[in-house]
């Protein structure tokens, strides 16, 4: 259901050929396919435990009403406009100067976050290949047992979604999603429930609920505003190229706020699913990117049919970084197609391959054979956290700010106002407020952030 299957846009505007949703359901179910991921699941838990947790969710919605919903109806609204990949988005409507880097640097950091996203999706393809062995035998793939099997799940992963990517079976794909999706989230609640009613599980929900306001600062707030652009898939143009398949009629603000509303629950949920069974199983919530795979499993143990539960959520949570990591190749493949003219297989191919070198680092460090085990390059442990930091922390807000300040100078927020309000006339209403946060609110709040973390005072 993702594109209509002929060109046929006629009366939209749209390029012949371009291929569009079929409805705005279609966009929703696609769009939210991107944003719910390991995003939610895998990095909102382990970054909350890290960050102090009732206080970081806190911080956490505050930055996605803020600056999260804001620059997703940009996102969308300019993909809508130009139709096109974020690099001839911004080159329709400026050609010249330096403005067309930032769709470069959209689709550099396209690459830079599938290189290290795919590891731990091959890590959630592992456990789920061989859920019985691993908890017979105790043993995980993150210790002891070598860098071949990460490395060959990372590759895998990479090539699942070269297959989804390549063959624009995103149709097939999506159809799937749509009843696996809402399955994942039964599957969340059942999860969630067993852990609630764990000895000691209400520690956690006391510890999620009551912020300790003494944990917020500038480290917090960065974590939880860069968080908030991971999950909603911001950042990198991969909801303006969704948007440029988004028909004229379909209304951008009920779309955006649907995707970023489903998003959030998930993430909250995820955090309640795995926080009293931290704390009732005495694990460390700090634990870092390994906590999901810590803790998730000791509570399928103690479920009735824990190993099929195991095996079928981690299936799950698979085919949820599917369709994200579907939807990071789609933006770097929709530039190679649209601006280079190269074939969609030859761009899938070369763009999958480039994964891959860049991801195997990554894949090692995750294993443990960490390259740069011994060196701290600003501030962070590890080549993982390093890579992770780049992409996640500086690129991503870096490129919601650029996209701000390009809206607001260049392409005139009148324009945007137009493309949003033309199918969603009761928006006219709040143009005046989004302005504000696209033109001051955002960038000024972005540039502060970054430059505290960058600028070591
Ligand atoms: N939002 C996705 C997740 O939460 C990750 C992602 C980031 C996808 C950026 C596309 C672009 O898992």
């Amino acid at each position: 259901m993702m594109y209509a299957s002929t060109g046929g846009t006629a009366g939209t505007g749209n390029a012949p050929g371009r291929g569009q949703w079929s409805s705005g359901l279609g966009f929703i179910l696609a769009a939210a396919g991107s944003a719910v991921g390991l995003g939610n699941i895998w990095r909102f838990p382990y970054s909350t435990g890290e960050n102090g947790g009732g206080a970081f969710i806190l911080v956490y919605l505050v930055a996605v009403a803020a600056i999260g919903l804001p620059v997703m109806l940009l996102e969308i609204s300019l993909g809508r406009a130009t139709q096109k990949n974020p690099v001839g988005a911004i080159a329709a409507i400026r050609a010249k100067g330096p403005w067309k880097l930032i769709g470069y640097l959209a689709i550099l950091t396209g690459l830079g976050i599938l290189s290290f996203y795919c590891v731990i999706a091959g890590e959630v393809l592992a456990w789920f290949a061989d859920y019985g062995q691993r908890t017979v035998t105790g043993t995980s793939m993150l210790h002891g047992f070598g860098a071949g099997p990460s490395i060959v799940s990372f590759v895998l992963f990479v090539g699942l979604t070269v297959l989804v990517v390549a063959g624009g079976v995103q149709r097939g794909i999506e159809r799937w999603a749509k009843i696996l999706m809402p399955l994942l989230l039964v599957m969340m609640i059942a999860v969630t429930v067993r852990g609630l009613l764990l000895p000691g599980a209400m520690e956690g929900v006391r510890w999620l609920l009551m912020p300790d306001f003494s944990k917020i600062g500038w480290k917090v707030v960065l974590e939880a505003m860069s968080q908030a652009f991971f999950s909603l898939s911001l950042g990198m143009g991969a909801m303006l190229t969704y948007g440029s398949y988004l028909s004229k009629h379909q209304n951008i603000v009920a779309c955006g706020t649907w995707v970023v509303a489903f998003d959030t629950l998930i993430a909250v949920l995820a955090g309640f699913m795995i926080f009293p069974a931290v704390f009732a199983l005495g694990q460390e919530p700090g634990a870092g990117p390994t906590l999901i795979f810590e803790v998730l499993p000791k509570v399928f143990a103690a479920m009735p049919g824990g190993a099929f539960m195991g095996m079928a959520f981690f299936f799950l949570l698979g085919v949820a970084a599917l369709t994200s990591t579907v939807s990071l190749l789609e933006v770097v493949t929709a530039y190679f197609v649209d601006e280079l003219h190269w074939s969609r297989r030859k761009s899938v191919v070369a763009m999958g391959a480039a994964t891959v070198v860049l991801g195997i680092p990554s894949a090692l460090a995750w294993a443990g054979v960490d390259p740069l085990a011994t060196v701290r390059i600003l501030g962070q442990d590890g080549l993982f956290s390093l890579m992770d930091f780049l992409w996640v922390n500086i690129s991503l807000p870096l490129g919601g700010l650029l996209l701000c300040v390009f809206a607001s100078l260049v392409w005139g927020l009148d324009a945007a106002t137009r493309e949003i309000v033309s199918s969603a006339p009761r928006f006219a209403a709040f143009a005046g407020i989004w302005r504000f946060f696209i033109r001051y609110v955002c960038p000024v709040f972005i540039a502060i952030i970054l430059l505290t973390r960058l600028v070591p005072v």
